[in-house]
């Protein structure tokens, strides 16, 4: 799926695909509208009283029958082929695109750049780059909304949801907050900037404070993760090198895929998942640690999956005592924090 000739492409590659069954689907039922109001008119004049005094009963006709079910089901199996075509292109993020973590929290949006960067409200992309999105909530349901790109996820506590989109236009385009999350909801709007290549790359190496994996690895040693997942086989947790993205096995028998979501939920409630082999010694990490934390660290065990990150640090002597999440401080306690 790339251009339809008749529609310009819009912002994002997504646009034109959208706009055009639009159009298509006013157009559709504007016909329509258009030919039973006309269909009407021309029968109640045609077929007035005066004329046609004593009407004609009609039995059925096989013929016009037929008519009237095959051209609605051919319309509506256009429509619903079209939009399925659209639907898989836009849930289906290409496999090397960029990846951009989004927070959401009342009343801001926060993303982070995997190379560092960290920005509220705003969120800077390259042109003609597939970009996707892996967002999450700190608090409430809010919705990820980029008008001009047609796309809009929400943006759910507990669980990553994903979209992704390739702008084709630099500019700066609106970006909303599409679900009533509370006083300032509609005070929860930022900007998408699309620079181009070298103006992006300009960006992106100026100010970032080390990527989101090397914080997530600082987080990794400050609660104490490597104490037990270790880069040896010798840990009490599985060892994290080249997990990412494999199938794990668990202890009662399901595969699941080591994704974000996982890691994620194997950080907050390591009980939901246990990989095979290993006991459900973990801590919960639940309400201990921010977003923003879980965020580089899942950046981090992503690292260490495709081998770009530095492993754990092996620990000369564990004690044997499974470290205590510690407790958040308190400027990361209270909602307005960071
Ligand atoms: Cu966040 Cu509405």
């Amino acid at each position: 799926m790339r251009d339809f000739p008749l529609f310009p492409e819009g912002a994002s590659t997504l646009a034109g695909h959208v706009d055009a069954l639009f159009i298509f689907l006013v157009a559709l039922t504007a016909f329509f509208t258009v030919l039973i109001a006309e269909m009407l008119l021309y029968f109640s004049l045609r077929y007035r009283r005066e004329k046609h005094p004593r009407p004609v009963q009609v039995e059925g006709s096989t013929v016009l029958e037929l008519t009237w079910t095959i051209i609605p089901l051919g319309i509506t199996m256009v429509i619903f082929i079209w939009a399925a075509a659209i639907y898989f292109y836009e849930t289906r993020p290409p496999k090397d695109a960029m990846e951009i973590y989004v927070v959401g929290k009342q009343w801001m949006w926060k993303t982070q750049h995997v190379e560092g960067q960290r920005e509220i409200n705003r969120l800077t992309v390259p042109v003609n780059r597939d970009v996707r999105l892996i967002m999450t909530s700190q608090d409430v349901i809010h919705s990820f909304f980029i008008p001009a790109f047609r796309t809009k996820a929400d943006v759910l506590p507990g669980r990553y949801t994903s979209i992704w989109f390739r702008a084709t236009k630099p500019g700066t385009y609106h970006l909303f907050c599409a679900e009533y999350c509370g006083t300032l909801h509609s005070g929860m709007v930022g900007d998408v900037v699309v620079l181009e290549k070298h103006d992006y790359e300009a960006w992106a190496a100026a100010g970032a404070d080390g990527s989101l994996a090397n914080q997530g690895e600082k987080a990794f040693q400050q609660y104490g993760c490597a104490m037990c997942h270790r880069a040896d086989t010798q840990g009490r947790g599985p060892n994290l090198l080249g997990v990412f993205g494999k199938p794990v096995l668990l202890d009662d028998g399901r595969t699941v895929i080591a994704d974000e979501s996982y890691i994620r939920e194997s950080i907050v409630n390591p009980a939901a998942k246990v990989v095979s082999g290993f006991k459900p010694v973990m801590p919960v990490f639940q309400g201990q640690i921010t977003e923003d934390e879980l965020v580089a660290l899942v950046a981090y065990v992503k690292s260490l999956g495709t081998g770009q990150g530095n492993p754990p640090l092996p620990v000369t002597s564990p004690n044997g005592v499974y470290p205590v999440a510690p407790k958040n401080e308190p400027s990361q306690a209270t909602p307005s924090g960071k």
